[in-house]
């Protein structure tokens, strides 16, 4: 079953397991109100698929109401898939009178149905930690490198555009075969960030920049600036998993003279000739089969973790 957020990334997945999407609809009231309803679901393993990035809230309330709307129709097991998982920023208190959005979505989850998650590249590797149920990670780091190998160039060194993307950076560093470089980060506000220092060698070294997901592309348009005055190579490379895009981030982006964006499908995007877009499709299909078979999570294909 998918929701409308994830409605093509569902019927991917779908069709990967040789299955049709489960019947579903979503009614909107003149209020903004969501019903969703769905089909026959009585003794079911069903797995409701929906990221939750933009509009962010409407998004979660209605995989709210689909995983409460299984449970009553009486499934028998219930797994939120949520490949972009909205919040995961907010992973703890940065300052006092915050909230902790992560935790509280992730709770939200469980109480309306949720027996598990499937999560793919959380911006929070302590999501697993955050919730009462079991929360199976894959990642998209193989099927992103596979895309960046014929772009990337023997002299290339994979930046972590902020100090938190530094782990992934090893991730895809490894895949590349390449050096890791860092930036420097300070946020200033949602959509404006300062980059200071750079530590790595990026002279003549063409930049992949990676992060788990760009929202306004302030992030990157920052890291650039310092990579150029570190004299690397314009012919900059950037991917990353969740390709939230707000509108103007994939002008921003173009605008930096960026060769190539790689995102994957965990959300529809849209940003011209500049983007790829790889499909998780066949990985959340791998998870799905082999959950619904009861197989060892630690078969499925899962984050690899840092270290
Ligand atoms: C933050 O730590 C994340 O990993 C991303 O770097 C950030 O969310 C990207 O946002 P933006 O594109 O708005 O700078």
């Amino acid at each position: 079953m998918a929701g409308t957020a994830s409605r093509s990334l569902g019927c991917a997945v779908a069709a990967a397991l040789d299955q049709q999407l489960a019947p579903g609809e979503v009614q909107w009231f003149p209020d903004g109100e969501l019903r969703p309803t769905v089909g026959d679901v009585r003794g079911d393993d069903v797995f409701v698929v929906q990221s939750t990035g933009p509009p962010v809230n409407e998004n979660i309330v209605e995989l709210l109401l689909l995983l409460d709307a299984c449970r009553r129709a009486g499934a028998q097991r219930i797994t939120a898939v949520v490949p972009y998982f909205g919040y995961a920023r907010q992973d703890r208190r940065s300052n006092p009178g915050d909230a902790i959005g992560a935790r509280v979505v992730a709770d939200a989850l469980v109480s309306a149905g949720a027996d598990r998650l499937v999560v793919v590249d959380p911006h929070c590797a302590q999501l697993e930690a955050m919730c009462s149920v079991p929360v199976e990670t894959l990642t998209a780091v193989p099927v992103i490198a596979g895309a960046l190998r014929p772009l990337a160039g023997e002299t290339c060194v994979v930046v972590a555009p902020d100090l938190g993307a530094v782990k992934l950076a090893e991730r895809y560093a490894k895949h590349l075969c390449a050096p890791v470089a860092v930036v420097r980060k300070t946020r200033v506000s949602g959509e404006a960030v300062r980059a200071s220092e750079l530590v790595g060698d990026v002279r003549s070294r063409q930049a992949v920049i990676i992060d788990d997901m760009i929202s306004t592309g302030a992030t990157i348009e920052a890291a650039q600036g310092v990579l150029a005055a570190g004299g690397a190579l314009p012919d900059v490379v950037v991917a990353a998993t969740h390709g939230v895009l707000v509108e103007g981030a994939a002008q921003r982006i173009s605008a930096l003279g960026v060769k190539r964006l790689v995102v994957t499908d965990t959300l529809s995007v849209s940003g011209g000739g500049l983007l790829q877009v790889c499909t998780v499709a066949p990985l959340l299909a791998e998870a799905i089969g082999r959950l619904r078979e009861d197989r060892s999570p630690d078969e499925l294909p899962t984050a690899e973790l840092p270290g």
